[in-house]
């Protein structure tokens, strides 16, 4: 580690009056209205102890910055000095950060704004210059190089894109450009050449072309995989490297199955850009290339970003696994790295001597020195004092470590992503037999919901988690050193997603939704699916048989139900549509065309 605490207890000795603004105004910004965003950047002492998780990093004037986001905070670290300069509290929350010219933008995932930043070098200060609102759960940032903002929001399933103006003053300005609604929630983005932009799914394995200037969706194509975490093009720009997973519903899990990688595959994905950008669906096979980053043995779970420099080396953090993996050429095998727990962003310096990895789990950035003939570790830069963690957060660090699976080859993480579902189905035996594969579960608002699995044989959420362990992850842990509690606290902390309609903020039509609450009553459907958790305890047959014949299920919760995309125990259904249509649902009582328009109305609003 690198001890910059000496450096700084110079200049934070003679800041005790900032500091002490500093928790009074975080204070304020706690029980502030939602609507109000942070209207100053106040410095605070990383010597204070707190809990950061570094989400991003990004370059500026030759200073790195990491954007915080447990604390909200922006952490300047000097890449000469390896010291941290300053840290300021700017949001409650932070998802990324990004450079743009002369100033910088974070994603303020809280109040769901852009935070446009600016640097003083000479008098190392950090200020807000403008705050924009964005569409609800801003997730990446990427600026392009013609100085075009993009950034993908979650749970409102928008990318909305910027333009930056610079006056003659270098006064600069972002104005909106134009909002694209998409079919799936996204997460990474990439610009590509002629004005395009690539975006993937958060979830599952869809890929977005969109045009930057208008907004047109170009193409969309499937990666047959999913957890998408990396994007990048190759270092002569005519490929584009994809990172995710597969997951392989027809192996049912077992200590054999695991250890070969049948169930679950950690994916280096390779397609030529000219395929990407003409969307031609019989090219888009032919050109796929799938290196596979786990043998044996060799864990890998969690593929996350990529970089590749200008002479072909390619780092990808493998961040359920604590490793990068580096290769020189394209044409050479990778090998590892050991950097700090979750690597989950990664940048280069200008030059690409240098790249950084936020280690989203240790408040710290592990420095891979590029300059020589082999990518090496230098140093480790810690950016701040540490807190005690609680239960629940050691739980948040269990479900996404594959260190929790045998050999390392997945986490909770890469099925039940961020908590939500990859929306793959899994024979995880969940209900004692194999050859029955079930839909994952989204974990969101799993708390109050139980009794657990698809057939409700779990009725403690402790028995599930026990189970998914020792099973779903084929754990090597021994049965006392199991983490059941820590992610019992985890999952506890978890809330439902907000609807679709909610978090695009969209006038509801309540007239249409108090009628389909009446005939989501009239219809019988809140005997099963009632009261405000719309669910219950018990099963029932509605007239759907799994393939170890059981027929009676235990009916999932509808909260946030629009923002699954399969849907029942097998995935059958693509759409609340295909469910309500299905026959399969609620046969007896056939609906309308008017009645099932009416229904989905009200479920899109849960
Ligand atoms: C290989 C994919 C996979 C992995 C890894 C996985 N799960 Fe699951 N999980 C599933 C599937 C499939 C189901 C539904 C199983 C069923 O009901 O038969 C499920 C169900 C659950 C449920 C019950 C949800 C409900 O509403 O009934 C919980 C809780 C859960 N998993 C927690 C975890 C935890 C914690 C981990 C990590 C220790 C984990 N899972 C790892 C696939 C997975
Ligand atoms: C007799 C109990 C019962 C009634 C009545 C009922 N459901 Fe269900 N519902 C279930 C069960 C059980 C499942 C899960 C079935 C499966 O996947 O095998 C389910 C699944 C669903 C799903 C899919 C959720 C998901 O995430 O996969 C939706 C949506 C749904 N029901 C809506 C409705 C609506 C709307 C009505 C009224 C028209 C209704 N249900 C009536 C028991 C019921």
């Amino acid at each position: 580690m690198v001890n910059w605490t000496a450096h700084h207890n110079r200049v934070f000795l003679s800041n005790r009056v900032s500091l002490m603004t500093a928790v009074l105004l975080t204070a304020a910004h706690l029980f502030s209205s939602a609507a109000c965003a942070a209207d100053s950047a106040v410095r605070l002492n990383p010597l204070q102890p707190a809990l950061r998780m570094p989400a991003d990093l990004t370059m500026h004037q030759q200073k790195l910055f990491a954007a915080n986001a447990r604390s909200g905070t922006v952490s300047i670290v000097d890449p000469e000095s390896l010291c941290v300069l300053s840290e300021w509290k700017v949001a409650n929350s932070l998802n990324g950060i990004a450079s743009a010219g002369s100033f910088l933008i974070a994603l303020d995932n809280h109040q769901h704004v852009l935070q446009v930043l600016r640097y003083s070098v000479s008098s190392d200060e950090l200020a807000i210059q403008q705050t924009i609102p964005t569409a609800m759960d801003p997730v990446q940032i990427a600026v392009s190089e013609t100085g075009q903002i993009a950034v993908t929001s979650r749970w409102s399933r928008r990318v909305t894109i910027y333009a930056t103006n610079q006056d003659s003053n270098d006064n600069s300005a972002i104005s909106h450009l134009c909002t694209i609604d998409l079919r799936f929630a996204p997460h990474c983005l990439l610009f590509l050449p002629e004005n395009k932009l690539l975006v993937a799914d958060a979830f599952a394995g869809q890929l977005a072309v969109l045009e930057s200037l208008s907004g047109n969706i170009v193409s969309t194509m499937d990666t047959h995989g999913h957890n998408i975490r990396g994007l990048s093009l190759s270092a002569d720009g005519q490929q584009i490297h994809i990172a995710h997973q597969s997951l392989n519903y027809e192996s049912f899990i077992s200590h054999e199955h695991v250890f070969w990688g049948d169930v679950m595959q950690n994916n280096l994905e390779t397609r030529d850009l000219r395929d990407v950008l003409s969307a031609s669906r019989v090219t888009e096979d032919s050109s796929r290339h799938i290196y596979p980053l786990g043998t044996p043995s060799v864990g890998s779970g969690d593929p996350d970003e990529i970089v590749v420099t200008r002479t072909g080396t390619t780092l990808l953090l493998l961040s359920g696994f604590q490793q990068v993996a580096c290769r020189t050429d394209n044409h050479l095998p990778f090998f590892r790295l050991k950097v700090g727990r979750r690597p989950d962003a990664i940048c280069m310096n200008d030059d690409q001597t240098r790249a950084y990895v936020a280690n989203r789990f240790d408040d710290s950035v592990s420095v891979i020195e590029l300059s020589g003939e082999q990518p090496k570790i230098t140093a480790t830069i810690s950016l701040g004092a540490g807190r005690p963690l609680t239960e629940t957060e050691v739980g948040e660090q269990k479900f996404f470590d594959a260190r929790l699976s045998l050999d390392g080859w997945y986490s909770c993480h890469s099925c039940h992503t961020d908590g939500h579902t990859n929306g793959m189905l899994s024979d995880t035996l969940g209900d004692e037999g194999q050859g029955a594969p079930k839909k994952i579960a989204s974990l969101l608002g799993t708390h109050d919901t139980g009794p657990w699995a698809w057939t409700g044989s779990k009725p403690k959420l402790e028995d599930q988690i026990r189970t998914s362990l020792l099973v779903s992850m084929q754990s090597p842990l021994g049965e006392h050193e199991l983490p059941v509690p820590q992610l019992a606290a985890y999952l506890n902390s978890l809330e439902p997603p907000p609807s679709i309609s909610a978090a695009r903020g969209e006038t509801q039509n309540s007239d249409l939704i108090n009628q389909g609450r009446k005939l989501f009553e009239a219809h019988g459907c809140a005997d099963c699916h009632a009261g405000s958790l719309l669910t219950s305890a018990s099963v029932y047959d509605v007239g759907l048989r799994d393939e170890s014949g059981t027929t009676e299920f235990n009916p999932p919760s509808l909260r946030g139900v629009s923002q699954r995309d399969r849907f029942f125990h097998n995935g059958t259904a693509q759409s609340l549509t295909d469910v309500l249509k299905s026959g399969h649902h609620n046969s007896d009582d056939l609906l309308s065309n008017d009645e099932v328009i009416i229904l989905i109305a009200y479920l899109n609003s849960l």
